[in-house]
């Protein structure tokens, strides 16, 4: 579980999560076992993500694959582990009411469920090798991907003390960004190196997986990839300059080379 969780990765979604309270001029330090935990759920998701049965990498986050370390068992174990510790983290260390940490307990749980995240996995496991329609594309991207980073901003905004408002806005900010991301994740599984993203190029092609390079080519994967970009920065602009780091975090995706 140290292993997978302290190999690095870019922490965007417990960032978003901070980040979105902030923009609400809240203290962040009552979003933080959210935040955490919502980076043990994705850590966890990558783990599992790599094994064998799944998509059968060998790299992650500039490192041997957690099962590559561990073998296929314990990695398996070490996933389930971070799923529970997310829990328990919220469970324990929550400081906001009881309401409160149920509400947002229950925006990650569906986010990472059947509903969301695994559900996505589902679909994208089950296109392999298949020609998908553009929505199916759409709905194993806003599953696998969008759910669990909306998942964060809205928890963010909640706990921020925001609004019914504030979280449509950040959840439409969080839709766009979640499918960019995965645009995004795609276009650097062909264009990407390596090197710089810490885990091994081509796999896409490789094991037929169905990705936005697919379906749409790589040109017009670039295009969406700043149309969902922009779309998620206009979402935010009742914020003004509040939201200035959500926007920069935005653009910094959106050239990321990792
Ligand atoms: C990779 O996520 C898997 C996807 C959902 C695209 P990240 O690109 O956020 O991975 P880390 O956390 O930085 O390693
Ligand atoms: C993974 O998508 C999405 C998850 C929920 C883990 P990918 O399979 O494209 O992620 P990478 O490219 O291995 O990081
Ligand atoms: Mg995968
Ligand atoms: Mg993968
Ligand atoms: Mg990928």
């Amino acid at each position: 579980m140290n292993y997978s969780l302290h190999a690095g990765g870019k922490r965007i979604r417990p960032v978003l999560a901070l980040a979105c309270a902030e923009v609400l001029e809240a203290e962040t330090d009552k979003v933080m076992p959210f935040a955490c935990a919502i980076e043990m759920i994705h850590t966890y998701s990558l783990i599992h993500d790599d094994l064998p049965c799944m998509d059968n990498d060998d790299l992650r986050r500039g490192k041997p694959t957690n099962h590559k370390v561990y073998g296929e068992a314990i990695a398996t174990l070490a996933g389930d582990g971070l799923l529970n510790l997310a829990f328990e983290t919220i469970l324990k260390q929550s400081q906001v009411s009881p309401n409160m940490t149920l509400a947002a307990l229950s925006l990650i749980a569906d986010s990472a469920g059947v509903e969301g995240m695994i559900g996505g996995q589902v679909i994208d496991i089950e296109s392999e090798g298949k020609t998908i329609d553009a929505i199916t594309l759409m709905t194993m991207h806003l599953h696998k991907t969008a759910a669990l980073i909306m998942a964060s901003a809205k928890v963010g905004a909640l706990l921020g003390g925001g609004g019914r408002e504030d979280l449509i806005v950040m959840e439409e900010f969080a839709r766009y960004l979640g499918i960019a991301f995965q645009i995004k994740d795609d276009i650097l599984d062909v264009a990407g190196s390596a090197e710089n993203l810490g885990k091994t190029t081509g796999k896409d092609n490789a094991s037929q997986k169905s990705t936005f390079v697919t379906i749409y080519g790589l040109e017009q994967s670039e295009k969406m990839l700043v149309d969902y970009t922009n779309k998620a920065v206009d979402a935010l602009s009742k914020y003004g300059a509040k939201a200035e780091f959500l926007i920069n975090l935005s653009k910094f995706l959106l050239d990321r080379d990792r």
